[in-house]
């Protein structure tokens, strides 16, 4: 099997942030984790150069567009090979095969008679340089410039979009997973449900003069997207070439929320207008959010992918954005939670797991992985939970749940750290009678990390060759290895010699951030209704909080409350079974919950909240704005453990 896979290509008018860097590294690792898979690959990415905002950015820095152009580029350029991500071609719409392509489409369209000559008319802002719609008018102003906007009735081209509109929805129908998630898909469908207008492709040479003209008319340029969308097949060769033969289709495009009228709706009708089949696949992701708040230069809060390169490492950031959102769904990003997630996961579970194995095989065999003796029931479920967390993590890769093919390896990271204190490796080591069981222990550890580090390669191509260069795979010999013929238990080599390094992942505090302080907040059981009792944080003797019993609960199943827009119904193991009733339905869904450790105040007398009872509440911190974040531990506890 083939896949082409694609970004959006990014306007030049801002510098690369943490928002592109999220959908480049999904692209790289969906690239790699699909060539881990043994197929062929085609990855691509780039910028997107023409239109109103980069004349005007251009115009601010007192450069002509393209050599501003050429400057922002060039950083996008620069930021992907240092966060390890590497697309086969990087396109500008300032190319000159792209140009040629936008307008022998246009060309090609406009003769087909799906391009005609209309007129516009609205209202028209001359400091957003666009016109405005009723609805974002305030008191008949642009809220943005306090002026008011021109009528303005203009010539300009248009595209016979509404002509598609009934192939589109019965393609959409068709194709359940042609735009995934599926709440992305009910929006489309929702949107296409009233009648599609004909979307407005041009802008006249006089208002906008930094575009691709018209083939059919050098009074006008073409606007935005009948230019950007374009990329994806002038990027392959369009219409003749070889590549384009062999990867258009297998198109997969991801993007975020932003865009996606212009990738569900313009684009598969421009394809359609041109007797071209539609992509394959449209993946939608949420956005990213910094302590809460929209990422906004005006705010300030602009996460630049090199500073956290910087603070935290590459993998650790690669690693993070992927466990942290749920693709789909908005997430926030917090120095707090990325550390949190480092000291955790990476320093805690994996590091000590890879460390102390090592170690191990180095102090009680001498440095070489041994030859495993009779099996227990312990090790046959250790390599058996390892083999199928193999084929459960490529089938969440495979649906984009990168969060959850994560979780599948942690939990074999788990595991294993618990096979080593049941097995105390060290005791075995005491008596020379035990040492085939201690051998048997020592093999299960070097093959688990093995399977680990291959699984991980997608995701932390580093830190993943560094395990297999520790079990003595070298790097040549690692680049050939594949899930389907290496994601098997028991191909390491009894004999192999260790290579003793580094550890893998460094614990981090506080001062491994930047600046991106989060805003103070509160922390309050979240429950239903008008119990949202803030524990004010004055002083309170020791025997007061003795009063309260606070465990750890962790969520098994999480469903919405009927008629309720903010009341979830959580079934927690704390450790006992029990119904809790939480008021966080507008920030979180119940998919993402399952899993999670929360705290819990275990011994509040039952409630009833929309029929429902509930027996404790959870807790949460609320910012300022009143946005909400569930209380966590850092590394797993025990269900039912007191917090204290
Ligand atoms: N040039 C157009 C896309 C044309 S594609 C044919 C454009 N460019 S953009 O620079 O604004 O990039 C938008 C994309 O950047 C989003 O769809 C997403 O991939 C990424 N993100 C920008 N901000 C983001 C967040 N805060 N969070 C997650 N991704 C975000 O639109």
């Amino acid at each position: 099997m083939s896949l082409y896979i694609t970004t959006p290509i990014y306007y030049v008018n801002a510098q690369p942030h943490l928002g592109h860097a999220y959908t480049t590294i999904v692209a790289d690792t969906y690239s790699r984790f699909r060539r881990l898979c043994k197929e062929d690959v085609r990855f691509q990415t780039g910028t997107d150069e023409h239109g109103d905002k980069i004349a005007e950015a251009a115009a601010a820095a007192g450069i002509p567009p393209k050599e501003y152009a050429d400057r922002i580029s060039r950083l996008f350029q620069e930021a992907w090979p240092l966060l390890n991500i590497e697309p086969d071609t990087f396109i500008r719409t300032t190319d000159a095969h792209h140009v040629k392509t936008v307008q022998e489409i246009l060309q090609k369209v406009h003769d087909k008679g799906d391009i005609y000559l209309g007129s516009y008319s609205g209202l028209y802002c001359r400091g957003c340089e666009r016109f405005l719609t009723d609805k974002e008018l305030v008191d008949g102003h642009c809220p943005d410039h306090q002026a008011l906007p021109q009528p303005i009735s203009e010539s300009n081209y248009f595209f016979r979009m509404s002509k598609y509109q009934e192939w589109l929805i019965d393609h959409i129908e068709k194709n359940p997973d042609f735009i995934t998630p599926e709440r992305y898909k009910n929006e489309v469908l929702s949107f296409l449900s009233e009648p599609l207008e004909d979307l407005c492709i041009s802008r006249p040479k006089s208002r906008l003069d930094w575009g691709i003209p018209l083939p059919f008319d050098a009074g006008f340029v073409t606007y935005v997207w009948f230019d950007a969308l374009i990329n994806y097949l002038s990027g392959i060769g369009y219409p003749d070439g070889e590549e384009f033969n062999h990867y258009w289709s297998v198109a997969e495009h991801i993007i975020a929320k932003d865009i996606l009228k212009p990738h569900a709706i313009y684009w598969p009708t421009m394809l359609r207008a041109l007797g071209l089949a539609p992509y394959k696949r449209l993946h939608v992701h949420g956005y990213w959010n910094i302590n809460e708040a929209k990422m906004s230069k005006s705010i300030g809060n602009v996460v630049r992918p090199e500073t956290l390169r910087q603070d935290f490492g590459v993998d650790t950031l690669r690693y993070f954005l992927l466990r942290e959102m749920s693709f789909g769904l908005d997430a926030s990003f917090s120095d707090e939670t990325i550390i949190a997630r480092q000291n955790s996961d990476l320093a805690n579970d994996l590091g000590n797991l890879f460390s102390r194995s090592l170690t191990m095989i180095n102090k009680f065999a001498k440095g070489t992985v041994p030859a495993p003796a009779d099996l227990e029931p312990q090790d046959r479920a250790l390599a058996e939970a390892a083999t199928s967390m193999v084929a459960a993590y490529s089938a969440h890769m495979k649906s984009f749940a990168f969060h959850r093919a994560l979780q599948e390896a942690w939990s074999v990271i788990s595991l294993a750290n618990k096979y080593i204190v049941t097995s105390e490796p060290w005791v075995l080591a005491k008596d020379p009678a035990k040492t085939p069981r201690l051998n048997t222990v020592l093999y299960h550890l070097a093959e688990t990390l093995r399977l680990i580090g291959l699984v991980l390669l997608p995701v932390m191509p580093e830190t993943s060759m560094k395990m297999a260069a520790a079990l003595g795979i070298t790097p040549e010999v690692f680049r050939k290895h594949n899930l389907i013929d290496h994601g098997i238990w028991g191909l390491t080599e009894p004999g192999v010699k260790i290579q003793l390094g580094a550890s893998l992942f460094p614990r981090l505090d506080k001062k491994n951030g930047q600046n991106r302080s989060p805003q103070k907040q509160k922390v309050q059981a979240v429950s239903g209704e008008s119990i949202e009792a803030e524990s004010d944080i004055g002083l309170i003797s020791f025997d007061d909080f003795r009063k309260l019993d606070l465990r750890v609960a962790e969520i098994t199943a999480a469903e919405k409350i009927d008629k309720s827009d903010r009341l979830l119904k959580l079934t927690v193991m704390a450790p006992e079974e029990r119904t809790v009733v939480a008021g966080i339905a507008e920030y979180y869904e119940p998919e993402e919950l399952v899993g999670r450790q929360v705290i819990m105040v275990a011994n509040l007398k039952p409630a009833k909240l929309m029929g429902v009872t509930s027996h404790g509440m959870i807790l949460a911190a609320r910012d300022e704005k009143g946005r909400l974040t569930l209380s966590s531990l850092a590394a797993g506890a025990m269900p039912g453990s007191k917090v204290s």
